[in-house]
C-alpha cells in the first residue's frame, strides 16, 4: 500500500492538461461490446477503474489490449453474459453492463452492485427502466438476472436524473426494436459522450445534455476510433488545488461551461477567473472568503464530486459556510480526517457547517473514498508542515500520476511505499 508524504504551505504555479474523463471512459468500455467490431478509445487514463472495467470485459471473452495510451477492444469473442460478484463489488460501473449485455445477448447476470462508501446507491431506476423496455428481471442470492427475447423502444421516465440509469438505458436501447424516448434524464456531459461515442458506432441517438433524449434504434453497430472529452472534476480538483494554496494553476482541456457552477464559486471565494477557449486560469492571491453556501445537484448544479474539494478549500476561508450533499447520504466520511489536520467542520446528515480558520496544520489522515481523499490531499497541501495520506487505493480510481502532476505545479508530494 502506498502513502503520500507531502510537506504543505507551498504556492502553486503551472498548467496541467486534464486526462480524459473517468466518467465517460467508463461507460464507453461498457458500450465496446455493443459490436462485434474493433473499437478503440484515445488517451484512456491509468486509473484503476479503467483496469478494473477491462478486467470485466475479459471476463466476457473480450480481447483488450492498452497501447500508447490508448485501448484497443475486440469482443468478437465474447460469449458470457455473467460478470462475477468479485468485479462488479470492485466497481459500481459495472451496473452500466446490464444495457451492453442484454443488447448483445439478450441475457445478463451481474451481482448486485450493493452500497459502498458515499451511499447505499440503490438501482431501482435502471432496473425500472430496463423492465420498460421488456427485460424481465429476478433477483435471487445477490443476483440480479436479466432476460428478454427482445428489446423494445419505450417511453420512459426517469423520477431522478441519475447519470448511470441514464447510460443504462441508452446502451440497452440504441438497437432496440423501434423508438426510444427518454424523459428527466441526467444532463452531465459524460452523457454527451456516450451518445457521441455511440453514434460514431451507427447508432441513432438524439438530445443527451439535456432532459430528453430520443432513441432509433438500429439493426448493427460498427467499430470506432473514439477520443472522449477531458475529466472536468479532476481540473476542478486541481483549480481548488490552486485556491487552497495560493498561485495561479491553469487546467487545459476542459470546457469552462462544464465546470461553471464551481468557477462561480471560486470567484465568490475571490479568486481571479480567466476562460480562453478550453483553457481556465485561476488565480488566488491573499486570504479567501467562504462561500456561504454550496448545494451539490445534478449537472448543471454543483458536482457532489468536487463537494469534498470545495468542503476541504472553505476550511481556511474567512467566515462559515453550509455545505449541502444532495446526492448521496453518506459523503461526509472525510471529515474526521479533515478535523485531524485542524478543521473546524459539523456535520449533521447531508449538511456539513464549516467555520474558516487561519491554517490546517499537517497530520497523517486516511483516504477513505476516491474525492474525500482528493480533498484530504489538497487540504495537506495547503496545510502548515508534513501530513501523509494512507491508502492510496482509492485515489487511485479516479486519478492518474496525481502527484506527479501537482509536483509539475511546485507541490512538495511525493508517494512512497508504505
Ligand atoms: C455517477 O454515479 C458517477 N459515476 C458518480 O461519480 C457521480 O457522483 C454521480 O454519477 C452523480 O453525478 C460514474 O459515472 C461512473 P446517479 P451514479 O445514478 O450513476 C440515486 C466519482 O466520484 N439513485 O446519478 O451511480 C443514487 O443513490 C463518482 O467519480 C437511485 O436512487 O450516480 C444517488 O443518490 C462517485 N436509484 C443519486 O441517485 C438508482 O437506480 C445519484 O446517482 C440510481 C441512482
Amino acid at each position: 500500500m502506498d502513502k503520500f508524504v507531502i510537506e504543505g504551505g507551498r504556492h502553486l504555479y503551472g498548467s496541467v492538461r486534464a486526462a480524459s474523463a473517468k466518467n465517460a471512459v467508463l461507460p464507453i468500455f461498457a458500450a465496446s461490446v455493443l459490436t462485434e467490431e474493433p473499437v478503440t478509445i484515445r488517451e484512456v487514463p491509468a486509473i484503476s477503474d479503467a483496469l478494473c472495467m477491462a478486467q470485466i470485459l475479459r471476463e466476457l471473452g473480450a480481447d483488450v489490449r492498452f497501447h500508447d495510451g490508448d485501448v484497443t477492444i475486440d469482443s468478437a469473442d465474447a460469449h458470457s453474459h455473467a460478470i462475477s460478484c468479485a468485479l462488479t463489488k470492485e466497481l459500481r460501473s459495472s451496473v452500466f453492463m446490464l444495457g451492453s449485455l442484454l443488447t448483445r445477448f439478450h441475457r445478463a447476470r451481474i451481482a448486485y452492485p450493493g452500497g459502498c462508501d458515499i451511499g447505499l446507491r440503490p438501482i431501482d431506476l435502471h432496473l425500472n427502466a430496463l423492465k420498460r423496455l421488456g427485460v424481465d428481471i429476478a433477483e435471487r442470492d445477490g443476483y440480479i438476472l436479466c432476460s428478454c427475447d427482445k428489446l423494445r423502444g419505450a417511453e420512459i421516465l426517469l423520477d431522478f436524473p441519475s447519470v448511470g440509469a441514464t447510460e443504462n438505458i441508452l446502451l440497452a436501447s440504441v438497437k432496440a426494436e423501434g423508438k426510444t424516448v427518454l424523459q428527466g434524464a441526467a444532463k452531465e456531459p459524460e452523457i454527451v459522450d456516450l451518445q457521441n461515442f455511440l453514434n460514431a458506432m451507427g447508432a441513432k441517438v438524439a438530445g443527451a445534455g439535456t432532459d430528453a433524449i430520443t432513441i432509433e434504434g438500429v439493426r448493427k453497430l460498427h467499430g470506432t476510433v473514439y477520443l472522449p472529452q477531458k475529466d472536468r472534476i479532476e481540473a476542478g480538483t486541481f483549480l481548488i488545488a490552486g485556491a487552497i494554496c495560493g498561485g495561479e494553476v491553469e487546467v487545459c482541456g476542459v470546457r469552462a461551461e462544464n465546470i461553471s457552477s464551481l468557477l462561480h464559486k471560486l470567484r465568490e471565494n475571490g479568486c481571479k477567473i480567466h476562460v480562453k477557449n478550453d483553457k481556465i486560469k485561476l488565480e488566488s492571491f491573499g486570504r479567501l472568503k467562504c462561500n456561504r453556501r454550496i448545494e451539490t445537484m445534478p449537472f448543471p448544479g454543483f458536482p457532489t464530486d468536487l463537494q469534498a474539494q470545495a468542503t476541504a478549500l472553505n476550511c481556511t476561508c474567512d467566515g462559515g459556510a453550509l455545505v449541502v450533499e444532495n446526492l448521496f447520504e453518506t459523503r461526509f466520511k472525510y471529515v474526521p480526517e479533515l478535523q485531524k489536520m485542524g478543521a473546524d467542520v459539523e456535520v449533521k446528515g447531508r449538511n456539513a457547517f464549516v467555520r474558516g480558520v487561519p491554517k490546517l496544520h499537517g497530520a497523517s489522515v486516511v483516504a477513505g473514498d476516491l474525492r474525500g481523499g482528493a480533498a484530504l490531499v489538497l487540504a495537506a497541501l495547503g496545510a502548515e508542515g508534513r501530513s501523509e495520506v494512507l491508502d492510496l487505493s482509492h485515489i487511485d480510481r479516479g486519478y492518474s500520476d496525481l502527484q506527479s502532476k501537482l509536483k509539475n505545479l511546485g507541490a512538495e508530494i511525493k508517494r512512497v511505499r508504505v
